[in-house]
């Protein structure tokens, strides 16, 4: 039996899919080490992998992934507690987010945890904190948009002329402006980017690299000293989707950029990944029941509990996010060419839009009521997903009335602290 028959075997022998928990997301630790260990193997030692929380924000997935060997990268104050309830130290916790709050970065300064500056308003900010925190560990670097361009989707391109992230480098007078800024703070130690996620060539990810090291040594030499002692690069490495073969691999990225940047591969610079997706996709499974099935113009529809609510991205942008899928009877058994005629299939899940669909058209064994479906490589960005219901810390919902002179406005969902999320986890 493969691995993945024996985890729809355990979760059928566990019972752990029935009325009331219809869909359930698998994470395999194993699998995770073995990521994790690829990752080390591929790259010399100056180099410290973090993990993109946002990716699988789950307690009980960072906590093995510390174990293996992984930093941790927030994105968010709710990450930032999730990676601190998992046990990251500060030291190994680096926090990007393009919407820091002032009590953020007093958080991350008075503490110690490194984070990358998004413009020269926050740069402000954190001029007046390390007043305030002057023995601060912080390493604090800026994050550059170095503006080579776009991957195949755009959503997930960060290196776009006009992308919302950080410093545009090309624009103006930008690079001059850095690097006096660089001069003038002997603290600014690190520097940043992440050209883009899933849709990104490696040769467009290291382009990026590139970019970013060539301005760490001129500006280190502006400087007249290794001021700047760390890159940060980054996480991006896509994952194929329509098969179990993983690749691109670590191992092929690592080539990619020694030939691109061979100085990272010196003891130079420590340089800090935040691979998220490549860590986590393939090690975890979506598998949900089907609870009803039926024919709508020639086309077989099995309805499941797996939708937008867990696989948003797919449901929203189908053609970026195809995800594959695999029937089993109810006693666990893969259903086949031998066992089942094939049949155009839709596999839905429980929304009320039209769109909310796992794959379409799909030529599939025919699944027919209690079956259950795996939805492979959805460990990153899917059930774990931390902008859930479960999870919206500071969004709180008011209700307005009355005249438009004097509008009465009452809170009907407070807003939840992220300590308040965290205490219900
Ligand atoms: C700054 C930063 N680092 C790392 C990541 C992780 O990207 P991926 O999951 O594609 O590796 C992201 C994704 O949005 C990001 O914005």
């Amino acid at each position: 039996m493969s691995r993945k028959q024996n985890i729809i075997a355990s979760a059928i022998k566990a019972n752990i899919i029935d009325d009331n928990l219809t869909v359930v997301g698998v994470m395999d630790l194993d699998g995770l080490q073995k990521t994790v260990a690829d990752a080390y193997a591929a790259f010399p030692e100056n180099f410290f992998h973090t993990f993109a929380v946002k990716a699988n924000a789950l307690v009980n997935v960072l906590k093995p992934l510390r174990e293996y060997g992984m930093g941790a990268e927030v994105a968010s104050p709710g990450e930032l507690m999730i990676a601190q309830s998992a046990g990251f130290e500060a030291k190994d916790i680096i926090f990007d987010s393009p919407a820091k709050t002032i009590s953020d970065l007093r958080t991350c300064i008075k503490h110690n945890i490194s984070l990358n500056v998004d413009n020269l308003q926050e740069l402000e900010r954190i001029d007046h904190l390390i007043k305030e925190f002057p023995n601060t560990k912080s390493v604090i670097g800026f994050r550059i948009n170095p503006q080579i361009g776009s991957g195949k989707i755009a959503s997930t391109s960060t290196a776009t002329a006009t992308s919302k992230f950080g410093f545009a480098l090309a624009d103006g007078n930008n690079r001059q402006q850095l690097i006096n800024i660089y001069k003038d703070r002997p603290w600014l130690q690190s520097i940043h980017t992440h050209t883009g996620s899933q849709g990104c060539e490696l040769t467009l990810m290291a382009h990026g690299v590139k970019v970013i090291t060539e301005l760490a040594e001129e500006i280190n030499t502006f400087i007249g000293h290794q001021q700047i002692v760390r890159l940060d690069i980054g996480g991006g490495l896509p994952v194929n989707f329509t098969s179990e073969e993983v690749t691109p691999s670590f191992q092929e990225y690592a080539d990619i950029l020694k030939a691109t940047v061979p100085l990272i591969f010196t003891k130079k610079y420590q340089v800090k990944t935040e691979f998220g997706r490549a860590i986590a996709a393939k090690n975890g499974v979506i598998i949900t029941r089907v609870e009803y099935t039926k024919n709508s113009g020639g086309r077989h529809i099995a309805t499941t509990h797996a939708g937008a609510q867990v696989l948003t991205r797919t449901a929203f942008l189908p053609k970026s996010w195809p995800l594959r899928v695999t029937g089993y009877l109810p006693c666990g058994e893969e259903r086949t060419i031998d066992n089942s005629e094939l049949v155009a299939t839709d596999v839905a899940g429980p929304c009320c839009f039209a769109g909310d669909l796992i794959c379409v058209n799909q030529l599939l064994p025919k699944l027919t009521v209690n079956d259950y479906v795996m939805v492979h490589d959805t460990g990153g960005y899917y059930f774990s997903n931390h902008f859930d219901y479960n999870s919206l810390p500071r969004v709180g919902v008011y209700a307005v009335s009355g005249p438009d002179d004097a509008l009465k406005i009452d809170c009907i969902r407070k807003a939840d602290t992220v300590e308040d999320v965290l205490s219900k986890m």
